[in-house]
């Protein structure tokens, strides 16, 4: 596996292994790595002949400097796992290769990102596609590999892609969750002990939500009830419970034949901001 740390770097290799008629896979990610990141490197590993990883803690996505500051950085540790994961360059660069000079250009997904993580954390979309389209421009991968762990990142990922003609294929892997159910997660290595027990509730409260939508319970009623049970839990601040389109995300008053839902939460639990979701087609 090959460690490269400058955008020039990164551009040599993948243009060489374009020009050997290799197919490239690229996994965006803010390190601290679990079994998540790594199942969309073992999907880019089965796809692609190459595949970079890059590491980045981006601060242009965190509306929160304290969130910046006590985000997990365990480089060594991600190294380790990559390479028998199927990595073959890992990109770590540092906030001034990936900015050289502040960006000025802003990005503004519309309704997109006017509802759930876009409404509550301003600028923070704006963030992830200036720094996923520097990384697009800098490897030109065939494929990039996303988590559904965060739906609305992909959704605004392919508003980009079409919007600015990224010549790519978006790949959507499913959220891979610890055995209690709790979807896995960097920030979860901040839990203390009666945070972690606390944190299947997420997930348990989307399951009874899912359940209730199969069910046709209006999505008023389905909000409702799952706030009442996160309500349950002391150490939890629940921020949104949304009942939305999974396509455009924009919040539901019924259901619409043949149209999937998305159920999406987002919760304080001892001071760790997480997020969950689970799709009902
Ligand atoms: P990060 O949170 O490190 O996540 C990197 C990728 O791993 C994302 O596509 C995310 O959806 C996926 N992922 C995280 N947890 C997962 C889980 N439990 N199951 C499946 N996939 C999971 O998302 C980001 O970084 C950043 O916003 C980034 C796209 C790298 C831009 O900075």
């Amino acid at each position: 596996m090959q460690i490269l740390t400058t955008a020039a770097g990164l551009h040599a290799y993948t243009e060489h292994a374009r020009g050997a008629g290799q197919r490239i896979g690229l996994v965006p990610t803010m390190g601290a790595l679990h079994d998540g990141h790594l199942q969309l490197v073992q999907a880019a590993r089965t796809d692609c002949d190459v595949v970079v990883v890059s590491l980045f803690v981006n601060p242009t996505q965190f509306n929160n400097a304290e969130d910046f500051r006590l985000y997990p950085r365990v480089p060594e540790a991600d190294a380790a796992l990559l390479e028998p994961a199927g990595c073959t360059a890992l990109f770590v660069p540092s906030v001034e290769e990936m900015y050289p000079q502040p960006a000025v250009l802003r990005f503004d997904f519309g309704d997109l990102e006017r509802v759930m993580e876009g409404a509550h954390r301003p600028g923070h979309f704006n963030g992830v596609a200036t720094v996923v389209s520097k990384l697009f421009h800098m490897a030109r991968p065939h494929r990039a590999y996303f988590g559904q762990k965060d739906w609305q990142q992909v959704a605004v990922i392919r508003q980009l892609v079409a919007d600015l003609s990224f010549d790519l294929e978006i790949v959507t892997c499913p959220t891979i969750r610890e055995a209690d159910g709790l979807a896995m997660s960097s920030r979860n290595r901040r839990l203390d002990a009666p945070a972690r027990a606390a944190a299947p509730l997420l997930h348990q409260v989307l399951q009874a939500a899912a359940a209730q939508v199969r069910q046709g319970v209006p999505p008023a009623q389905v909000r409702a009830s799952a706030e009442a049970a996160l309500a349950q839990e002391p150490l939890l601040t629940p921020e949104y419970v949304e009942v939305a389109d999974a396509q455009t995300l924009q919040p539901l008053a019924d259901y619409a034949a043949g149209r999937a839902v998305v159920l999406c939460l987002a919760a304080h639990l001892g001071g760790v901001r997480l997020i969950d979701n689970v799709v009902v087609e």
